[in-house]
């Protein structure tokens, strides 16, 4: 018999944090409500209190799985459409051993569909990602750990084993969203909605060094 999900960690953590996980037949309704997003390999899951990672280890689950449908017949676009749809999970969470969890979990979920050992590239490039995408953080006064503005990597996949990074400010990211379908729309996506950073498309050889 599988013992019962563990949903609280302390009284004192409920109590400080709000801190009591949802369990993952709850989560699968959920995402269920959402299904189609949670099979598209591209589309992009930000959840601003991640906890240990029970929403984002089965959204990364559903769109492995379509990976798996999709590119099962071809290791190099199995293997890159798979770390795509890593890239396109986020995390912001307070409490670092949450948010260490949730990246150790999502890494690990990742390794096991690719069958990666720890000296693999993809198992490096994929800790960076991770250390990018899950922000040790404050949701509510957007700012991480170490005090500066949350910001987020937007991935996406070039074709050909290459990968472009352009870098949002998530106060700005959640500016656009609040205005999309307004009159500020337009304005917003010109003339503020503008990366803070933009790198050269990259390879995982790239990414992992
Ligand atoms: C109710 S738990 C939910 C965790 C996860 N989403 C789940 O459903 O299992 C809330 C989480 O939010 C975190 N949290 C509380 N305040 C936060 C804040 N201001 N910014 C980011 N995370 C926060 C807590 O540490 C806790 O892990």
């Amino acid at each position: 018999m599988t013992p019962p999900e563990k949903l609280v960690k302390s009284r004192r953590r409920v109590a400080e944090h709000g801190e009591v996980f949802t369990p993952a037949w709850l989560v699968q309704e959920m995402l269920d409500l959402v299904k189609s997003e949670t099979e598209r390999i591209d589309s992009r899951f930000l959840e601003p209190a991640c906890g240990s990672g029970n929403f984002l280890i089965p959204i990364l689950e559903r769109k492995l799985a379509v990976v798996q449908t999709r590119y099962g017949s071809s290791e190099f676009e199995r293997r890159h459409y798979a770390l795509l749809a890593l890239m396109c999970v986020y995390g912001i969470e307070l409490l670092p051993d949450n948010a260490a969890e949730c990246r150790s979990r999502l890494l690990s979920t990742f390794a096991t569909f690719l069958n990666l050992e720890r000296a693999d590239a993809w198992w490096r490039c994929a800790e960076r990602v991770l250390a990018l995408n899950i922000i040790e953080g404050n949701a509510l006064t957007v700012t991480a750990s170490d005090g500066e503005h949350i910001t987020f990597p937007q991935w996406s996949y070039l074709g050909r084993g290459k990968f472009q990074r352009r870098d949002f400010r998530y106060d700005a990211l959640s500016q656009q969203s609040s205005t999309q379908g307004t009159l500020m729309e337009d304005f917003i996506d010109h003339e503020v909605f503008v990366p803070v950073a933009t790198f050269a498309p990259m390879t995982v050889q790239k990414l992992a060094a």
